[in-house]
């Protein structure tokens, strides 16, 4: 059971991070906290949720440093990296808005998790997830503390490997009226930023250690690999990277710094491995070409993306691939870039679908019908004055009605990205699509 959390007793600091139970259990049946509905709150707050952003604080450690799973594992790091480099390549689980706001929701996110956490327990030692890269929105509505038990730390109880996350803007926006202390981000940091592994009053009875990232945009370091990890801010639309010249005044500009030393650090190391970009909301998301009739669920965040390809543009370095929730679907695009005199196919993938809804590409508008594209279609459209020389965008593969998580393999010559849908079948065979990158050239190869 959740504990009482208006009367908090001091949390435990333990000196090694604990992932999961020692005992498997059943799902629960329901909700420990009942979830009221929040159709009303999202009714006053409508308006603020296009204007509402968020300040937050500079990450613990220099915009240049990483933080290395090797840390996040505790005294067992040293093993499991060197397993990972025995393996040569190393497998990771991501996945976007898994929190669920209510029972029917509460189902697929169960399913979500439940899926993730037999593969991480199942698969070949080789092959086996090392960790779970959450793209946020963990726990809806807006990150309230008697929430993160039911929506976090209960339906990945049994996931055996570190979880990693950003938040979204669910886990940072603050409704009017919230007490001072209680702001999302004060929870969301607690649970994965702390300076130590302790159990969090949010984690109830549960074992699963706060996550000690540096702050809410961090560069996660494995073997083969790096995400960079920024935080995108509050608003349902756009993501928000830094104050954007004063237009968001309270959004400190550090996380640009920070970004363009990573990216040196990058450069300067002549880094070999896979470089990951990922904000929670998507740089590109469909949306018919004709803006007066059916339309997307949620727009492109193409400012964002201008101030990332500015730095990169400065700095040499693109990354290989970019990884994104917020939209409840799965989408992935090839955008076709000239950059550094080399033509590179780079994969922006949105994985917006682990749990909370799954929500149709396009949807209908005044009369106009919803009419789905097809697999492969040019939509160059959707890059609004690109910061960098592209030669276009192709929407390659959509899924818009089942849930489901990335499974992405990295070793020393190849990124791969697949999306597998949730479903009563084994893992191998619910995956519905894979992407595979050489890491040298930037290009698209076989699978
Ligand atoms: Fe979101």
């Amino acid at each position: 059971m959740p504990r009482d959390l208006t009367n908090p007793i001091p949390q435990p600091i333990f000196k090694e991070p604990v992932f999961n139970e020692t005992l498997v259990t059943a799902d629960p049946a329901g909700f420990q906290q009942p979830h009221p509905s929040d159709d009303e709150v999202y009714k006053q707050i409508q308006d603020l949720l296009a204007k509402d952003v968020v300040g937050f604080d500079r990450s613990r450690i220099a915009p240049e440093e990483i933080f290395k799973l090797e840390t996040a594992l505790g005294s067992r790091g040293p093993d499991v990296v060197s397993q990972i480099e025995r393996a040569a390549g190393i497998v990771f689980h991501a996945l976007g808005d898994s929190g669920a706001s209510n029972s029917r929701k509460y189902a697929t996110e169960m399913q979500v998790a439940d899926q993730v956490t037999i593969d991480a327990h199942t698969a070949d030692p080789a092959d086996r997830p090392a960790f779970l890269f959450h793209l946020g929105d963990v726990v809806y509505d807006f990150g309230e503390s008697m929430f993160y038990y039911d929506q976090f730390y209960d339906p990945f109880r049994n996931y055996p490997a570190p979880i990693f996350a950003i938040p979204g803007n669910h886990d940072s926006f603050i409704v009017p009226g919230t007490p001072v202390g209680s702001e999302p981000l004060t929870i969301f940091r607690r649970n994965f930023c702390s300076e130590k592994p302790a159990i969090t009053p949010e984690a109830g009875s549960l074992h699963r250690t706060a996550m000690t990232q540096p702050g809410v945009y961090f560069t996660l370091d494995a073997p083969f690999m790096r995400v960079i990890a920024l935080f995108s801010n509050s608003l349902e639309d756009p993501g928000v990277i830094s104050s954007e010249g004063g237009k968001w005044p309270a959004v400190p500009d550090f996380q640009l710094e920070y970004l363009a030393a990573q990216l040196k650090r990058i450069k300067d190391e002549q880094y070999r491995g896979a470089v990951l970009l990922a904000t929670h909301h998507p740089a590109f998301t469909y949306s018919p070409s004709d803006v007066s009739g059916a339309r997307g669920n949620h727009g492109c965040s193409s400012a964002m993306l201008r101030q990332i390809d500015k730095i990169c543009l400065e700095s040499g370095v693109y990354p290989h691939a970019f990884l994104s929730g917020h939209a409840h679907n799965y989408q992935r695009y090839t955008r076709e870039l000239k950059f550094d005199a080399k033509e590179m196919d780079v994969p922006f993938v949105v994985c917006g679908n682990g749990g909370h809804a799954a929500n149709p590409l396009v949807r209908s508008r005044r009369g106009q019908p919803s009419l789905e594209p097809m697999n492969g279609s040019r939509v160059d459209y959707l890059e609004v004055n690109p910061a960098v020389e592209t030669s276009g965008l192709i929407l390659e593969k959509y899924d818009d009605r089942n849930y489901g998580y990335l499974r992405i393999s990295v070793n020393q010559d190849k990124l791969q990205i697949g999306f597998h849908q949730v479903s009563n079948q084994s893992i191998l065979q619910s995956r519905y699509d894979l992407v595979t990158l050489d890491l040298k050239s930037h290009t698209m190869v076989a699978n």
